[in-house]
């Protein structure tokens, strides 16, 4: 179990913050981006947001009943650093899709039996059976950056990981799956100003953990072990896609659109896709944070 809610993060923002950081949530108004570098100053507006994210939705649902007839395999899995928006984002992809088909899968840390398995095992038990769209929120990712950053694996278990990691992708999508590698990015005092919100908001307590109040203090490690992690692992197969995720619409609404776009299925329509925003989509170069 992880540990509740303990006023962390307040204590934190007060005492340790980057003066920068504080500022920045001090001065930040509703709807202004806290991030400077996120290349939008504001929030995207609600009403084309929600007009856009109902095309999407319709767009999701055609995708589901066609994968259901030609028995596709999906897998869209999310990485970033905690309050990247992961949870958010893939609820707006399953809204209106038939859960049974859109399984989400987030693990707890291993147990003691899987600790022995190899890392991969029980992240295999969770692939797609035909017709099945499965959204892994973390995944095997856990071993480049938190188990790394933490320590709850040695240097040598990384290393072996980095040797498997993409000959195992490769294995999925020679087989037919479908993978889609999505990290959502934020800077640090859009990360900071949600924590606060969860510590304050009883409804999003439970988002809170311990390992976000000591992962505070770890920011540049978790920097330097996602920098590595997206080198090594950005492969012709099975490459990333980064999304700036500093603004929730905008990140839910193109993350939608990166895996839409190059899928076929019947009905598809362009138009309703729209076109990925290239200022909030990209090749691992785009990240700042
Ligand atoms: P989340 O961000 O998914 O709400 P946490 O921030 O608490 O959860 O933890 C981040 C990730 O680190 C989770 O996937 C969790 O399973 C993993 N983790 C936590 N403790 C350990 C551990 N001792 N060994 C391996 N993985 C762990
Ligand atoms: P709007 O509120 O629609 O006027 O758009 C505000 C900002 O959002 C503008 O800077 C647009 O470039 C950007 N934008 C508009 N449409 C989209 C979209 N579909 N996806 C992402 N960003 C968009
Ligand atoms: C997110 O919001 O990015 C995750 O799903 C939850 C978390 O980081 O605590």
């Amino acid at each position: 179990m992880t540990k509740p809610f303990d006023g962390g993060i307040s204590r934190f923002f007060e005492d340790d913050a980057p003066d920068a950081v504080r500022d920045l949530i001090r001065n930040a108004d509703k709807d202004h981006i806290s991030n400077p570098d996120f290349p939008y100053p504001d929030e995207w507006s609600k009403t084309p947001y929600e007009a856009a994210l109902a095309d999407l939705q319709i767009e999701l649902a055609k995708l589901q009943a066609a994968t259901q007839s030609d028995g596709q395999r999906i897998v869209v899995l999310f990485e970033g650093r905690d309050a990247a928006g992961k949870g958010g984002t893939i609820a707006r992809f399953r809204e209106n899709m038939n859960p049974r088909h859109a399984r989400v899968v987030a693990l707890s840390k291993p147990t003691h039996t899987e600790a022995t398995e190899w890392y991969f095992q029980r992240y295999i038990r969770q692939l797609p059976a035909a017709g099945e769209i499965v959204f892994f929120d973390r995944s095997w990712y856990n071993r480049g950056v938190v188990e790394h950053v933490f320590g709850f694996c040695t240097p040598a278990q990384r290393e072996a990981w980095f040797r498997q990691v993409t000959a195992f992708e490769k294995l999925l999508v020679d087989d037919g799956i479908r993978l889609f590698k999505l990290w959502l990015t934020v800077g640090r005092a859009t990360q900071l100003q949600r924590f606060l919100d969860r510590e304050n908001d009883p409804l999003k307590q439970w988002k809170l953990s311990q390992i976000d109040v000591d992962g505070l203090h770890k920011w540049d490690d978790y920097t330097t072990a996602i920098d590595e992690t997206l080198t090594r692992t950005h492969t012709a197969d099975a490459p990333w896609t980064v999304i700036l995720a500093d603004d929730k619409r905008r990140a839910r609404v193109n993350a939608i659109r990166a895996v839409l776009t190059p899928l076929e299925y019947a009905g598809k329509s362009a138009k309703a896709i729209g076109d990925v925003d290239p200022l909030i989509v990209g090749a691992p170069d785009l990240r700042h944070g």
